[in-house]
């Protein structure tokens, strides 16, 4: 297993949309691995590949609580049927460091997808985990959350960007 490197806004091959998984090899069985690994030690609930400049159609998430315990899930070229309750829930991305703000989001769906081995899948998601699916799938279409904010917002989280990376250079 390895940590990979996790890209950040503005980075343009977060803008990539992802090609659908055709081959379930050892290659997509390591990328699987990689990315909870890396997700785990960020830490975040969701790890899209796209974010680690793979563009393929898979993402991880772990929505677990310490209820719950861990709830790995992985997403190959997955969709989203029956989408219902628009909300606004509260955000953040690993590819959007140190911003958080409220998106449009629906708080049920049903995730229809494929495992790591090919196998299809279908569940039932509401709330965080509702959240965290449409999150990952617009990060495989080359979509930030920061792109649903009104422009008043992106402006001001623009101005932040920009401050963060003057200070970094
Ligand atoms: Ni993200």
């Amino acid at each position: 297993m390895a940590l990979l490197t996790i890209l950040h806004d503005p980075d343009p091959r977060l803008r990539i949309k992802a090609k659908p998984v055709a081959s379930f090899d050892a290659k997509l069985k390591r990328l699987v691995e990689d990315l909870f690994e890396t997700m785990y030690d960020a830490p975040g609930v969701g790890l899209a590949a796209t974010q680690v400049a793979v563009p393929l159609r898979v993402a991880v998430m772990d929505c677990g609580s310490d209820e719950t315990g861990p709830q790995k899930l992985v997403m190959v070229n997955p969709q989203i049927l029956e989408p219902a309750d628009r909300q606004e829930m509260e955000e953040g991305c690993l590819s959007v460091p140190d911003y958080k703000d409220k998106v449009p989001r629906f708080n049920r769906l049903r995730l229809k997808a494929l495992d790591e081995h090919g196998k299809p899948y279908e569940l039932e998601a509401e709330g965080l985990l509702a959240q965290a699916i449409q999150h990952e799938i617009d990060h495989l279409d080359g979509k930030l959350y920061i792109d649903l904010l009104s422009s008043l917002k992106r402006e001001r989280y623009k101005k932040k960007r920009a401050k963060a990376e003057k200070h970094a250079a």
